[in-house]
């Protein structure tokens, strides 16, 4: 079914294809893990353009699927939250703190506006 539609995204020649793929990327095991790229690819391929994926990706594995050839960006948005400096912890690999789901969507600041940046933590 999502092939088709990418396909009929595709024939529209988009600038970009962005998905977010819902798995629970901690639940997937290895047989699956090859079932998966297989899939998006699949997804990419229809769409026939750039395709940016998104869903419970760590920076490792973004990497991975670049590498694999099955996205050609990777999206962050929990992890974006947690560290409002993602770019430079990706640079140097890290460390990541880990988002807070209690405090989604909540209105105030805490757990959204209050992480710091790694320039932060080591000024503390
Ligand atoms: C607190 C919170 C707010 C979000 N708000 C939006 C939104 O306004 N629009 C949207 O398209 N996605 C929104 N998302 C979904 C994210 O953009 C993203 O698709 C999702 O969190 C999965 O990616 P991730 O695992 O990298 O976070 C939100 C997610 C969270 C956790």
């Amino acid at each position: 079914m999502f092939s088709a539609l990418a396909e009929g995204l595709g024939s529209l020649r988009l600038g970009y294809l962005h998905a977010v793929e819902t798995w629970d990327r901690s639940q997937i095991d290895a047989r699956v893990s090859t079932v998966i790229p297989a899939l998006v690819k699949k997804f990419k391929d229809a769409g026939g353009g750039l395709y940016i994926g998104n869903g419970d990706y760590t920076p490792e594995q973004a990497e991975d699927a670049i590498a694999g050839g099955w996205a050609d960006a990777i999206a962050f948005g929990k992890l974006w939250i947690s560290n409002p400096d993602l770019h430079n912890r990706i640079a140097v690999n890290g460390p990541f703190r880990t988002p807070e789901p209690k405090t989604f969507y909540d209105g105030g600041e805490v757990g959204y506006t209050n992480f710091p940046t790694l320039e932060e933590s080591s000024a503390s």
